[in-house]
């Protein structure tokens, strides 16, 4: 039988004494993108395993950047010393301090090293865009450089990063998928793991290789009920099963849109997932909502300008009321247009933030 991630990493867990770790500070660091689903990921079982599969896109400007200062400990267990923003008592702290001790299983070494880890996102948090999937795998992948540099070894590229995917993926689900530019899936067990994440296998047609996705910040609060706690309420939900076989097939038609070039069909299943997740947060047993009158005029307008000037632009939404606005680059003249006069004027002052697909992460030392 097959070994399991889990195994794999235990059994090859790096055995190092304090004493053989260098006492001089060494760094490490990674720039690694937010990326936006298309497929969402909503719900979990045990393990941090997806109930289904997802598909993102990975962004090119918003990002954070992480970088850790890591040295021999001074004592027997080693300190985390972590800085967000600049600000040492971020509430971040607390939950990076968590995850390094939840990934000690697969990287012990961690135990013995003192960690001065500085983080820093280029988007403002009030810009209400997720930030964990960014954090999350910018902070995997430097603990695993760390593993590396410790190894004296080179992995491969495929090895490096599928074992990243999977340690961002035990921080945050959506993390796993940052690892990688341009489309990437998480949670097909069909096709192997839901362990870790990978690039969309296949062709892409070449409407899609460059998509532009202009997000309108509605609002730019936090989130009244948590992704964490969404995820906890698709357990019971009486939609869960319908959900799952929802998923499935959008995740399988999808993929045929973006190899045929078929933007309608694209439309039409991205809309069908951000609409669905959002009902599905409604229609759970301690329902909520986080859409606002402004997101659904937003997405009023969208749907009509497409209809009736038949340019290719469409929208999905992450948990929360932002509309990320997406549309090819043969479209970019006309819906750029479209936004500022149509779209701004319903919620003047807001901020807009342009991106488009991305290459994935950098490597900074
Ligand atoms: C709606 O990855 O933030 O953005 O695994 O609990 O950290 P945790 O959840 P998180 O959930 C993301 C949910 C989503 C959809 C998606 O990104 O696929």
């Amino acid at each position: 039988m097959m070994k399991s991630m889990h195994e794999k990493y235990i059994n090859d867990a790096l055995s190092i004494e304090r004493k053989e770790i260098s006492s001089i500070p060494k760094i490490v660091g990674w720039e690694s993108p937010v990326n936006i689903a298309l497929i969402k990921y909503w719900g979990k079982k045990e393990g941090q395993i997806p109930l289904n599969p997802s598909l993102s896109m990975t962004l090119s400007h918003a990002h954070t950047r992480t970088i850790i200062h890591y040295r021999r400990a001074a004592a027997k267990n080693g300190t985390i010393h972590f800085k967000f923003n600049a600000q040492s008592d971020h509430p971040f702290s607390k939950h990076v301090n968590t995850y390094l001790e939840k990934i000690k299983t697969y990287l012990p070494f961690l135990n013995d090293l003192d960690l001065y880890i500085e983080s820093i996102n280029n988007f403002p948090h009030s810009a209400g865009i997720a930030s964990s999937a960014s954090g999350m795998s910018a902070l995997a992948l430097s603990v695993v450089s760390i593993e590396q540099k410790l190894r004296e070894t080179d992995l491969s590229d495929e090895i490096f990063f599928q074992k990243a995917s999977y340690m961002a993926r035990l921080g945050s689900g959506s993390a796993s998928r940052s690892l990688y530019g341009g489309y990437v899936v998480w949670g097909d067990e069909d096709k192997g793991s839901a362990d870790y994440a990978y690039p969309l296998p296949g062709k892409i047609h070449e409407s899609f290789i460059h998509m532009h996705n202009s997000i309108f910040i509605v609002d730019s609060s936090s989130k009244v009920v948590s992704s964490s706690k969404g995820h906890e309420r698709m357990q019971d939900h009486p939609y869960k099963e319908a959900r799952i076989q929802q998923a499935n097939k959008n995740f399988r038609s999808i993929k045929e849109a973006l190899e045929d070039g078929n933007f309608e069909r694209f439309a039409e299943i991205t809309e069908e997932e951000a609409m669905s997740l959002h009902g599905l947060m409604l229609s759970s047993k301690k329902g909520y909502m986080l859409l606002n009158d402004t997101t659904l005029a937003i997405i009023n307008k969208i749907r009509e300008y497409r209809k009736k000037e038949k340019q290719p632009v469409t929208f999905t939404l992450d948990a929360g009321p932002n509309v990320h606005i997406l549309y090819p680059s043969s479209a970019k003249g006309y819906v750029r247009q479209f936004i500022d006069k149509e779209l701004i004027p319903l919620s003047p002052g807001s901020q807009i933030i342009h991106d488009f697909t991305g290459k994935g992460p950098v490597k900074l030392h």
